[in-house]
């Protein structure tokens, strides 16, 4: 019985021990700080033991500086800080982050969290991968992950894309291409009417791959319409074009001499077509007379006022032209 008694004591202060032992409040715990797609987010779970209204103040450096001189969130009371929305931040540069917790006015100590270097640490989500057929081929349109600072091809400039497809149900038989640099690629060795499904993934010499997109399926149609064979055809019309339009001016002098022949028409023709026509309609248009127009005479008479002033002007000028 006082065993018992003992032992739920010792449990009970055990329990209440951080608490009721120290008046210094707890550091937050398990800081990280973390890089998606060259964002820089600092995380961390709350302080040990019981505690009410915390915030949270975080201030970061990168590697070249001493102090801790760049400030994050101040008093928040969400347990993480997305430094790169407040300040500007460098790809290529290493930063450490830290964050301490406070309660009215006690302040816990500043806990720091891992390094982290922008390039070589930061997590590539997946590239937007869309499909479109074109008869028996596919097209895989890529799109790179949006990062918060600067372009995935300026960071990287040596990122390439490995496209896997395989025919929908057979992910073991699966193809890929690697070493891919453009974003849109077709993939023609497939056959007609089947599904395909892609999945595509960015390599990076020297550091993680991005995480592969979800993998899409589209079905190809016949063969008929592959894309090449229209840029076959429509190959062919222009170059055919062309071909007419040189052979056109080369022999223009040829082409005119056949179709305006120097040789004289056949005399039959030039009789029949210099005769003068004899339908009726013709010949009762030329035999009429023009119709004869009706008018009335009409006589201006002078009512005997002769304008004055432009007699007058003429008279002043004439002295002075003289
Ligand atoms: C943060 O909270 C502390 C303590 O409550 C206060 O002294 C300080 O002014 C606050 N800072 C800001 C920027 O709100
Ligand atoms: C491309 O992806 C496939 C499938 O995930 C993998 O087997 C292959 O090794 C990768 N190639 C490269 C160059 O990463």
């Amino acid at each position: 019985m006082s065993a018992a008694m003992c032992a739920f004591i010792l449990t009970l202060s055990s329990a209440l021990g951080p608490t009721v032992v120290s008046g210094v409040l707890g550091a937050p715990t398990h800081v990280r700080l973390t890089s998606y797609d060259m964002n820089l987010v600092l995380m961390w779970d709350p302080p040990e033991g019981p505690a009410s209204s915390i915030v949270y103040s975080t201030q970061f450096k990168s590697s070249v500086s001493l102090d801790f001189d760049k400030v994050g969130c101040v008093n928040i009371s969400n347990l993480e800080c997305d430094l790169s929305r407040l300040n500007t931040i460098f790809q290529y540069a290493k930063y450490t982050g830290r964050v301490r917790a406070q309660s009215g006015t006690e302040s816990s100590a500043w806990m720091e969290s891992n390094p982290i270097t922008l390039d070589k640490d930061t997590v590539i989500s997946s590239p937007d991968v869309s499909l479109s057929s074109n008869g028996a081929a596919i097209e895989v349109s890529i799109k790179d992950p949006v990062f918060m600072i600067s372009a995935l091809r300026e960071v990287y400039h040596s990122a390439t894309y490995n496209i896997t497809y395989w025919q929908h149900g057979q992910r073991e038989k699966a193809r890929s291409k690697s070493n891919i640099q453009q974003s849109r690629v077709v993939l023609n060795d497939l056959d007609p009417w089947t599904k395909y499904c892609v999945q595509v993934q960015i390599i990076i010499t020297d550091r993680n791959p991005s995480k592969p997109s979800a993998a899409v399926c589209e079905s190809t149609t016949s063969k008929a319409e592959a894309p090449w064979v229209a840029a076959v055809v429509t190959f062919g019309v222009v170059a055919m074009s062309v071909a007419l339009v040189v052979v056109a001016v080369l022999y223009r002098k040829h082409i005119s001499h056949f179709l305006c022949p120097k040789d004289a028409l056949p005399q039959h023709f030039k009789e029949y077509l210099l005769a003068p026509p004899n339908s009726s309609m013709y010949l009762a248009m030329r035999n009429s007379h023009p119709p004869d127009e009706i008018y009335n005479q009409v006589s201006v008479i002078a009512d005997g006022r002769t304008p004055e002033e432009p007699l007058e002007a003429a008279g002043s000028k004439q002295p002075d032209a003289t």
